[in-house]
């Protein structure tokens, strides 16, 4: 596959889409962006909901790959979820089918395999080959979105490289975070690998930064090309001396999915 030049990013008004549009570009892409709402200094930009298959189906004309970050990032009713993330990461796969896109690179997230227990004392870390255990109907989507992506390239020859998140923010902000966190620098990075790695066929890792206290395998990751910079570490002092460690015996603490497995934060809209 080509080196990819042009890609959709979709879901490109939220908090990573905006992190993204300010990175990507200087690896040499050329974004083209699309997002429900619009986009404040960016009025080329596709206003459009991924129901809308006409609309999903011009948008993913003429690109080269596509950085599919659009859905409901957050806990919701299962209606809105089947809406949102996975009839309309089906209308996207449909659409790149039909378009001729070899490549997309899926957020899926941590909370796929949310309900596994989180590695503690020497335990090993979690591999990419762990059983889902989605902990919400959220990370049941994302789980959905990892078998379409099989599907489509087992069908179709589609290529996905899907991304098990953690969490992409510009510091953490929890104690969990500390083990989770991906920089946006390595969020960058990691895409740039998704994109650019030969013969990925479905190829599922986990997005983290090198934390020191990481829960999860990042070979997988690591085989794409991606070298992680940055590591959580220098956070955990001030964030341990306010939160306190992790407590393995609140249902919170215990699982890769930290709250969202006992009370996870709702979609507000
Ligand atoms: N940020 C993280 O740390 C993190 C962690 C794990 C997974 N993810 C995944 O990465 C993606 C981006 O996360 P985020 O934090 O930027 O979320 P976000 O909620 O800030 O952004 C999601 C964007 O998708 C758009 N959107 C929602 N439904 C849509 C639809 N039907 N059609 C078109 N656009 C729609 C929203 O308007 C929003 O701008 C999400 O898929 C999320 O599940 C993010």
């Amino acid at each position: 596959m080509p080196a990819p030049r042009t890609v959709l990013l979709t879901g490109a008004a939220g908090g990573l889409g905006t992190l993204m549009r300010d990175l990507l570009p200087a690896y040499g892409y050329r974004l083209r962006l699309l997002d429900l709402r619009p986009i404040d200094g960016e009025p080329e930009a596709i206003v459009a909901d991924l129901g809308d298959k006409d609309a999903v189906r011009e948008a993913v004309r003429g690109v080269d790959a596509i950085v599919h970050l659009a859905g409901i990032s957050l806990e919701a009713p299962f209606e809105k979820i089947l809406r949102a993330n996975i009839e309309g990461t089906y209308n996207l796969y449909e659409a790149a089918r039909e378009e001729g896109v070899g490549r997309v690179v899926f957020a899926s997230s941590n909370h796929a395999v949310g309900f596994t227990p989180r590695p503690q004392g020497d335990d090993p870390l979690i591999p990419v080959d762990a059983p889902r255990r989605p902990d919400t109907f959220y990370g049941l989507s994302k789980s959905f979105g990892e078998d379409l992506a099989q599907l489509y390239w087992d069908k179709h020859g589609l290529e996905t490289v899907s991304v098990r998140i953690g969490s992409c923010f510009p510091e953490p902000t929890s104690v969990r975070m500390l083990s989770v966190w991906m920089s946006p620098a390595d969020g960058a990075r990691l895409f740039h690998a998704a994109l650019t790695a030969e013969n990925v066929e479905h190829t599922v890792v986990y997005g983290s930064s090198a934390n020191t206290r990481l829960w999860w395998d990042l070979t997988t990751a690591r085989s794409l090309g991606y070298d992680p910079q940055d590591d959580s570490e220098p956070y955990a002092e001030k964030l341990i001396a306010e939160q306190g460690e992790l407590d393995p015996e609140n249902i919170a603490h215990a699982y890769l999915g930290g709250h969202f497995v006992s009370d996870p934060p709702i979609w507000p809209y």
